[in-house]
């Protein structure tokens, strides 16, 4: 891609006079924005980059031995993995409200990178994958707290409260855009194609207050219906998919027995930015035997429902 390639050469040149000789700390999700930042940024400036990847407990199924293998095996750069979901679970017990949520992982990300960040042997510069929605979505709805729909822990706040400076190369981009320019930095097409994922994690797909147990449950089933959708080709057609369990238990039968489980929402939607979407338009067929398979699949579930709000009025998350 020609003007990705020009992009390409202008974001590194503008990295390398940003940062200088100095150490950069990169907080790396594993979803494409900040994949995309630490590739390059780390073509940047090397070895001056340390990754440091939080396992905070709210990860799908798989999806830690996936990023580690990928940056610390394929790419060979230093990476940190940071087993921290006794911390960050432990914080959440008891917490329900989404904001408040939303600021526990925020607050306890800053605690985790601060310790890296000292590791690392004094690292001033902290990388993000923040996109140009990102921004724009923070600063419309930043008139004050009647109208702050969502905090977006990777806009605002984070790098000052680190005395970190920031380094945010996607800033300008869309999404399509950052996918584009990942390729031409030569990452997989199955990392690329990836859908989005929010930095809170399963946090905010678990409405209600987060249990391990029912983290184990909603792992599960958000496992069932990814994998349908993609043996049945849609991934690519679908922008985001994903399955959000319900604070709310249902009466089944299942052989001669009753059940009490917990219900869960199929969630699946195109978009080309994230800032509006449509609920996709999956057949009958698919929808019932997908149901079907959480359900014989996935002990603790056994009533499944499908979220068809668009955004606006709905937002793609539940919370
Ligand atoms: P909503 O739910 O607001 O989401 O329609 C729009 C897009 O943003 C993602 N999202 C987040 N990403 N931190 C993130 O890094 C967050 O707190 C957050 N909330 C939503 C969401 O998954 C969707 O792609």
């Amino acid at each position: 891609d020609w003007t990705m390639g020009a992009y390409r050469e202008e974001a590194i040149r503008l990295i390398r006079e940003q940062v200088g000789d100095a150490k950069v700390i990169c907080g790396l999700s594993g979803g494409v924005d900040s994949s995309v930042a630490a590739v390059l940024i780390h073509e940047a400036i090397g070895d001056q980059l340390t990754c440091v990847f939080v396992d905070h407990g709210l990860l799908r199924e798989g999806e830690a031995e996936q990023v580690v293998t990928m940056f610390r095996d394929h790419y060979n750069m230093p990476l940190v993995h940071a087993q921290e979901d006794d911390l960050f679970l432990d914080a959440l017990e008891g917490v329900s409200d989404p904001e408040v949520k939303r600021k526990t992982i925020g607050k306890l990300f800053i605690d985790v990178f601060q310790k890296h960040a000292a590791e690392v042997g004094g690292a001033t510069f902290l990388a993000q994958g923040t996109l140009y929605p990102d921004v724009i979505e923070s600063v419309s709805f930043s008139g004050g707290p009647s109208v702050t729909i969502k905090s977006h822990h990777n806009v605002g706040g984070l790098p000052e409260k680190m005395g970190l400076k920031l380094v945010e190369p996607l800033r300008e981009l869309f999404k399509d855009e950052v996918r584009a320019l990942g390729r031409e930095l030569g990452l997989p097409d199955s990392f690329i194609g990836r859908h989005p994922f929010p930095g809170p994690g399963l946090a905010i797909r678990c409405p209600g207050e987060i249990t391990r147990e029912k983290l184990a449950i909603l792992r599960r089933a958000d496992a069932v219906f990814i994998d349908q959708i993609r043996k049945h080709g849609l991934y690519d057609e679908i922008w985001q998919a994903f399955v959000a369990l319900l604070p709310v238990r249902t009466v089944g039968v299942m052989g001669d027995g009753r059940t009490y489980d917990y219900a869960c929402a199929m969630r699946a939607v195109t978009s080309v930015d994230g800032m509006t979407a449509d609920y996709y338009p999956f057949t009958h067929e698919f929808l019932g035997e997908t149901a079907t398979r959480i359900i014989n699949e996935v002990r603790g579930i056994n009533r499944v429902t499908y979220d068809v709000t668009s955004k606006p009025p709905g937002t793609i998350e539940w919370e």
